[in-house]
């Protein structure tokens, strides 16, 4: 008896993806380079249920069905490089390799091209929804040939989150499209997450909000336009009480974010295409500076802030302020990320569809929200749409919420509490619907030392001035 499906990899990612497809009724085959971890698994989690533990790279293979779907959770980078040329050899034509790792999109693209000629499929298929998402329904975003994606669709419908009967999951697009669309998810991930990180911030300093306090702020903001999981998962963190010392768990966490990365990758890519994803990057920026620890300390020392923090008398209207400005500067972050996706589309000849991405994000990722469904009916008015602000929806959003962001950041600079994706969204919005940005002095000054010309706004031509 052959099993349906291969995973190499038991991390934690690969052990609760395989318990989700083996839940579905599928026969898996495991493999992991370290054999302790496939024998750990078998005889714990994964005891008396269908899996196949194998040893070796061609045992693994022989033990799976035609066409092979062969799931790789192994790190992004040599690994992933490694295992695919393990598997080659032994793999027939329209097998199906899946890298499910968080790979860079080019690599994914270089790998494919590799493989081209040899019969075998390869495809990017990323899952978003962390360890639980992999365990009891992930958003999946999928990119390969046609072909593959026929082969690995029953699956994907199987395992995958599932928002009003509907699998999130939809063929994004030819190789590459996956890990990219997941690495723009997670560019809007580090977005979403600073924002709150910093609504928070806000609230805790300039009104001094208790852990408690904070807790019911966030758990009455995911009842209305703000509902998302990470809303939901802030309010639940909120509660915890940390054992040892009996204060609130989140006020014993250190201040210094780590990343794996990908956030980094979205940033890059947008300076690439030339797409202002400020946010995105901002809080990356936001993360690096977290990390200084050390240096902050001794600054903390050294630097004043502002002599008198400005009073807040009006609590209750304040926390509605700062609710508004975090969903204006969220729906300013997500425009950035889908942007983001139209300008890889044109660069990289794909056509990302946008309505099902946003479907794809509705649930079981990190970024799942309510107003998700707003950005798929505005793909669906007007697919070629050219910015999310544009929409009349988001358009009267960002209109009348404008006075709130505007209002909680001038608060936060004069109370001196760092905002740095808050503003950036103002920013944003603000640099968008100028007409005409001081620009025209950069490239004076680009003329005057570098003879490097400029345009005029009354007739056509290069000019260049004698300055
Ligand atoms: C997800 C997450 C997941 C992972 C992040 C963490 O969608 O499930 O995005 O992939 O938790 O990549 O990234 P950082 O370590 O960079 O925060």
């Amino acid at each position: 008896q052959k099993s349906d499906v291969g995973i190499i990899g038991l991390g934690v990612m690969g052990k609760n993806l395989a318990l989700n497809i083996e839940s579905r009724d599928y026969a898996v085959s495991l493999y992991n380079r370290s054999s302790e971890r496939t024998d750990d698994f078998l005889n714990g989690e994964g005891l008396n249920k269908s899996f196949h533990g194998t040893y070796r790279v061609e045992e693994f293979i022989q033990s799976l069905e035609r066409p092979r779907q062969i799931i790789l959770l192994v790190k992004a980078g040599e690994a992933t490089d490694e295992t695919i040329q393990q598997l080659v050899p032994y793999l027939d034509e329209e097998d199906v390799i899946i890298d499910s790792g968080n790979s860079h999109f080019k690599d994914t693209m270089r790998r494919n091209e590799k493989l081209a000629g040899t019969g075998v499929h390869f495809m990017d298929i990323s899952f978003s929804g962390g360890a639980e998402g992999a365990l009891n329904g992930p958003a999946i975003m999928p990119g390969g040939s046609k072909k593959a994606f026929e082969t690995v669709a029953p699956l994907l419908s199987a395992i995958s989150a599932k928002v009003d009967g509907s699998p999130c999951f939809t063929h994004l697009g030819p190789s590459g499209a996956g890990h990219y669309v997941k690495m723009v998810h997670n560019g809007i991930e580090y977005s979403d997450m600073q924002l709150i990180s910093e609504a928070y911030f806000i609230l805790k300093h300039i009104l001094g909000l208790s852990a408690e306090e904070l807790h019911e702020v966030f758990a009455e903001w995911n009842k209305g336009d703000l509902e998302s999981y990470l809303i939901e998962i802030t309010a639940d963190i909120l509660t915890r009480v940390d054992e040892e010392t009996a204060s609130p768990l989140i006020d014993m966490i250190l201040d210094t974010a780590a990343q794996k990365g990908t956030g980094k990758w979205a940033s890059q890519n947008a300076l690439d295409l030339g797409v202002p994803l400020s946010i995105g990057a901002e809080s990356v920026f936001a993360r690096i500076m977290s990390s200084l620890k050390d240096e902050r300390e001794i600054a903390s020392q050294n630097l004043l802030g502002p002599e008198q923090p400005p009073l807040v008398d009006q609590r209750t209207s304040f926390i509605e302020l700062v609710r508004k400005a975090l969903y204006m500067a969220k729906v300013c972050a997500y425009a950035q990320g889908f942007m983001q996706m139209k300008a890889a589309s044109k660069e990289y000849g794909w056509a990302l569809p946008y309505g099902e991405v946003a479907m794809t994000f509705r649930g079981g990722c990190v970024i799942q929200a309510q107003f998700l469904d707003k950005i798929k009916s505005a793909f669906d008015q007007d697919p070629s749409m050219t910015n999310l602000l544009l929409d009349s929806y988001f358009k009267e959003i960002v209109e009348s919420y404008q006075f709130a962001l505007r209002k909680v950041i001038s608060t936060a600079v004069e109370a001196g509490v760092p905002v740095p994706a808050l503003s950036s969204a103002l920013s944003y919005y603000d640099s968008y619907r100028t007409d005409r940005l001081p620009a025209n002095l950069l490239q004076a000054q680009r003329d005057y030392f570098g003879a490097h010309s400029y345009q005029r706004i009354d007739k056509e031509g290069t000019f260049h001035t004698d300055w």
